[in-house]
């Protein structure tokens, strides 16, 4: 369904949420498009690409109406390589903690990378011209999500000094094809280094505020609440997430693999968001008392995750390895899921542990 492998872990099929067995992320730093996770609020929207038009409103000089062909015609063209992630990527490992109703226990493979091509968003900002007061960039897709109070359409905004940094852009291609209608077609925003939630989908307006959007998925979700809070937050209650944490995961080989006793070479990714950038990996079989760093890979571009690999000792028996990425700031993942728990089971960073059985 929807272009994806046949193997995909379908959360919902209404809407469509699915992500990929984690070894179809390992091997290739772009992830090729039917493995690419689908995280969806509300039914994808059959949209026209003829007929189509984007607003440009709110805090501009010229509000402006752009067909793709204006887009194209008048823009230079921009590529970017960029990995997305879901804040709720890795969920699982919250819910076993305790019980995350209403969400589904993603794995560790609603993050991916690809290749977006289309124009850079500040350009379209200087084409609008910005008025006095602007500060924030708010997006709005076609789809009405009925799982938003009221129901709505999907939305969010970045702060406006992130909407010009070149990395923005609004795409129609992804790996080089067309943009796919689940993956956003027409135009979809790419927001690299924040939640995935802030690239928004089936684009068709963008409004310069002057505050941050009030949209239900950036003012009531996708914030970081203490664990006791109520699962419902009034608006503006709670962390507004942005930059993703610095994150990593196992993709190879499978959770719970059995492997002749002695040698195996485990693989995973790391990630970091903001302007942050994994420089370290570092793996455990002995539940932590000590490390060895693993080999990192090359990083396709500032935005992309980094593959890694390491080769731990497998003795007979079930071992527990463990995983946990650095990033540029020294910032270090916390050790366990029970120290991250909130009621939406957002960005779980926790170690990765991987279960192998040697025989
Ligand atoms: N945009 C719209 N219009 N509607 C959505 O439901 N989901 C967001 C974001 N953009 C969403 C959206 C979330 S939470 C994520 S993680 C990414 O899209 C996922 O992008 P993908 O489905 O192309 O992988």
């Amino acid at each position: 369904m929807h272009g994806k492998r046949h193997d995909m872990t379908v959360h919902s099929d209404q809407p469509y949420n699915a992500e990929p067995p984690p070894s179809a992320l390992a091997g290739s730093d772009l992830t090729p498009t039917d493995a690419f996770y689908c995280r969806n609020h509300g039914p994808v929207p059959d949209l026209d690409p003829g007929s189509w038009r984007l607003r440009v409103d709110g805090r501009v000089a010229t509000p402006l109406t752009l067909s793709l062909d204006d887009l194209r015609g008048r823009l230079p063209e921009a590529t970017e390589t960029a990995t997305l992630q879901c804040a709720g990527n890795r969920r699982a490992g919250l819910t076993a903690v305790r019980d995350i109703p209403g969400e589904a226990p993603w794995g560790p493979a609603a993050t991916a990378t690809a290749t977006w091509t289309g124009v850079r968003l500040t350009d379209v900002l200087d084409a609008a011209g910005l008025a006095d007061g602007a500060t924030d960039v708010e997006f709005v897709g076609a789809d009405v999500s009925d799982a938003a109070d009221p129901p709505q359409e999907f939305g969010g905004s970045v702060p406006l000094r992130k909407a010009r940094m070149p990395e923005v852009l609004l795409a129609w291609a992804m790996n080089d094809e067309p943009l796919s209608p689940v993956h956003g077609a027409p135009l979809r925003v790419v927001v690299p280094g924040y939640i995935g939630a802030r690239s928004v989908k089936w684009l068709q307006r963008i409004e310069v505020r002057d505050r941050p959007s009030a949209n239900f998925f950036q003012a009531s979700t996708y914030r970081l609440l203490p664990p006791d809070a109520p699962v419902t937050a009034t608006p503006g209650e709670g962390v507004e997430l942005g930059l993703v944490a610095v994150n990593s995961d196992f993709l190879r080989p499978d959770d719970g693999s059995s492997h002749p006793a002695g040698p195996v070479t485990v693989a995973g990714y790391a990630f970091a968001g903001g302007d942050r950038t994994v420089v370290r990996v570092d793996v455990s079989s002995d539940g932590g008392a000590t490390w060895a760093q693993a080999d990192l890979g090359t990083q396709a571009s500032p935005w992309a995750w980094r593959h890694w690999s390491a080769t731990v000792d497998v003795p007979r028996g079930t071992t527990e390895v463990l995983a946990r990425a650095w990033d540029s700031s020294a910032a270090l993942q916390p050790e366990r899921p029970e120290q991250v728990w909130n009621p939406k089971g957002y960005v779980n960073n926790s170690w990765a542990r991987l279960r192998l059985r040697g025989v």
